[in-house]
C-alpha cells in the first residue's frame, strides 16, 4: 500500500489541532504527516491476500468463503465454532449480549477500552489482575501483560457465582503490548477452571504473543509460531478476535469457541446485530483476505521483521534516553508521558498533552493510553487515575519504512529537549459518559 503523505506548518498544525479541541481522533487523516493512531486496520494487505479478494463469493448463506475461512480458524486455533463479526468490539458485543448479567465480575489482565465499556455498560465490574511488574515502566523483564495468579485467586474467591468467565488479553495492549507467557496462560486457565469459571482469549495480537513465546520462553524457541498458536488455546473456552490487527485485513473479527451452548447462544445475538452467521458483518471476499492474512501472519519471517522495527525505533529513543515502557511491545512504543512531562500535574493530562506536543512538532499522530482512555469509575464518577499515563507510538503493519522510524525519534526528541518549558496541560470542556477519548473536547491550558 502506498499513500502520499504531505507535510504542513507549524502554523497549519496549530490551527487544525485547536479546531479538533486538542483531540487527534478529531482531526483528518490528510492533516497528519505520518499516523501511529493505531495498528489496527491500518496495515497493508499482501499480494496474496489482495488475490484472494478476487475470489470471494457473496452468498447470504453457506458462502465458499465462508467455510475456508472457518477452516483456517479451526486449524489454527483448535476451535470448531466461528462466528464471523465485522469488528473485535463487535465480537464482545456479540458473546457479552449472551454472558454478561448485571451484578456480574470479569477479571482480566487489563480490558482494552471497547471490552471494558461492554462490560460496564451492562452494569458488571471489570477488574484488572494484571502483574504488579507492568506499573513500573522501567523494569524489564520478558512477559509484563501477565495475569497476578494471586490477584486472580482473590476475585475469583470473593466472587463466587457472579463470575461469567475471565477476559485474558494476548498480547496485553493497555499496559504496552507486553506478552503473557505461555506458562502463566497455562496457569491462567487452570485456576479460572479450578473455580467453574471459563476462560475468554481476547487475540487481537496473538500471534505477536505467540512470536514473544518463541523468543523469550526457551522450551518454545524450536516450535513454529503456528504450534505455539495452536498450544496458547489449549483448555481456552472462546476466543474474540479483532482480526484488523493479527489477521492483517482493514476490518474484520470473530468469535470462535469448542462451547455448543457458548455458540448456540451467541449466535441469536449475531443475527440481528451482525448478519446471518456465515457473514455476520463481513463480505465474503474479506473472509478470503482474512483467512490468508491469518495464515501469513502466523509465519515467523512476517512477525520478526515487524517486531523489529518497533524495536528499532524503541533503540532510537534509547539513544535520547526517553523513557518507554520497557522492553519494547509488540505493535507498539508507549512514551512514559508521566516521566517526561512530570511539571503537569494529573489532573492537566499529562500524555494527552505530550499527544498534542507531538503532533505540533512534526504531524505525527500518536494516541493517549492514559488517564483520558481509563474514563471515570462508573460509581463514584471520579477520574481514574491510579494507572499508567502513556503515549502510544502504534506502528501499522507493512506501511512505514525504518526511516519514518526515524523521524519519529527526532520528533519525540525535539519535545524531550523541551519539555521543562510544557508545564501546563489540557482541561475537560465536554465529554462522553463512556469512552469519553474519542469525542472528548479540550482547551488547552
Ligand atoms: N481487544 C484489543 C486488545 C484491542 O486492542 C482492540 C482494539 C479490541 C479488542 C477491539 O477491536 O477495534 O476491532 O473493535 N484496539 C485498537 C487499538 C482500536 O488501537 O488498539 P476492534
Amino acid at each position: 500500500m502506498v499513500e502520499p503523505i504531505k507535510p504542513s506548518t507549524r502554523e497549519e498544525r496549530e490551527k487544525w489541532l485547536k479546531e479538533a479541541h486538542y483531540n487527534v481522533f478529531q482531526l483528518k487523516a490528510e492533516q497528519v504527516y505520518i499516523d501511529l493512531l493505531t495498528d489496527s486496520g491500518t496495515g497493508a494487505m499482501s499480494d496474496r491476500q489482495w488475490s484472494a479478494l478476487m475470489l470471494g463469493d457473496e452468498s447470504y448463506a453457506g458462502a465458499t468463503s465462508f467455510y475456508k475461512f472457518e477452516a483456517v480458524v479451526q486449524k489454527l486455533f483448535g476451535m470448531q465454532y466461528v462466528i464471523p463479526t465485522h469488528q473485535g468490539r463487535a465480537a464482545e458485543n456479540v458473546l457479552f449480549s449472551y454472558l454478561v448479567k448485571e451484578g456480574d465480575v470479569v477479571p482480566g489482565n487489563a480490558h482494552f477500552d471497547t471490552t471494558k465499556g461492554h462490560i460496564e455498560s451492562r452494569k458488571a465490574k471489570a477488574v484488572d489482575v494484571t502483574c504488579d511488574d507492568a506499573k513500573d515502566t522501567q523494569k524489564e523483564v520478558p512477559f509484563k501483560g501477565n495475569v497476578s495468579l494471586e490477584k486472580l485467586e482473590k476475585v475469583l474467591t470473593e466472587n463466587k457465582g457472579k463470575v461469567p468467565f475471565m477476559v485474558l488479553t494476548v498480547t496485553n495492549n493497555t499496559v504496552g503490548g507486553q506478552p503473557v507467557s505461555m506458562e502463566n496462560i497455562k496457569a491462567t486457565v487452570q485456576l479460572c477452571h479450578s473455580f467453574n469459571v471459563p476462560v475468554v482469549m481476547d487475540s487481537a495480537r496473538f500471534a505477536e504473543n505467540a512470536y514473544f513465546i518463541k523468543t523469550r520462553e526457551e522450551e518454545y524457541k524450536d516450535k513454529s509460531i503456528k504450534e505455539i498458536a495452536k498450544e496458547m488455546y489449549e483448555g481456552v473456552d472462546a476466543m474474540l478476535m479483532s482480526a484488523k490487527k493479527d489477521g492483517v485485513v482493514n476490518m474484520g473479527g470473530f468469535i470462535a469457541t469448542n462451547n455448543k451452548e457458548w455458540y448456540e447462544g451467541a449466535k441469536l445475538f449475531c443475527i440481528p446485530f451482525e448478519g446471518y452467521v456465515t457473514y455476520g458483518g463481513m463480505n465474503g471476499r474479506d473472509l478470503n483476505a482474512l483467512a490468508e492474512g491469518l495464515m501469513e501472519n502466523t509465519e515467523y519471517e512476517m512477525l520478526h521483521t515487524r517486531i523489529h522495527q518497533v524495536q528499532y525505533l524503541a533503540s532510537l529513543l534509547d539513544e535520547y534516553d526517553i523513557p518507554y515502557q520497557r522492553p519494547a511491545g509488540g505493535h507498539a512504543i508507549f512514551v512514559d508521558a508521566d516521566k517526561i512531562l512530570s511539571k503537569i500535574p494529573k489532573e492537566e493530562f499529562p500524555a494527552q498533552t505530550l499527544t498534542c506536543e507531538l503532533y505540533l512538532e512534526a504531524g505525527i499522530r500518536a494516541c493517549e493510553i492514559g488517564y483520558m482512555l481509563a474514563d471515570r469509575d462508573p460509581v463514584t464518577r471520579e477520574n481514574r487515575f491510579n494507572g499508567l499515563d502513556l503515549l502510544r507510538l502504534a506502528i501499522p503493519r507493512r506501511v512505514y519504512t525504518d526511516n519514518h522510524m526515524k523521524v519519529i525519534a527526532a520528533a519525540l526528541k525535539n519535545v524531550y529537549d523541551r519539555r521543562d518549558s510544557i508545564t501546563r496541560g489540557v482541561a475537560i470542556e465536554w465529554e462522553a459518559p463512556l469512552m469519553r477519548h474519542f469525542t472528548v473536547r479540550l482547551k488547552r491550558l
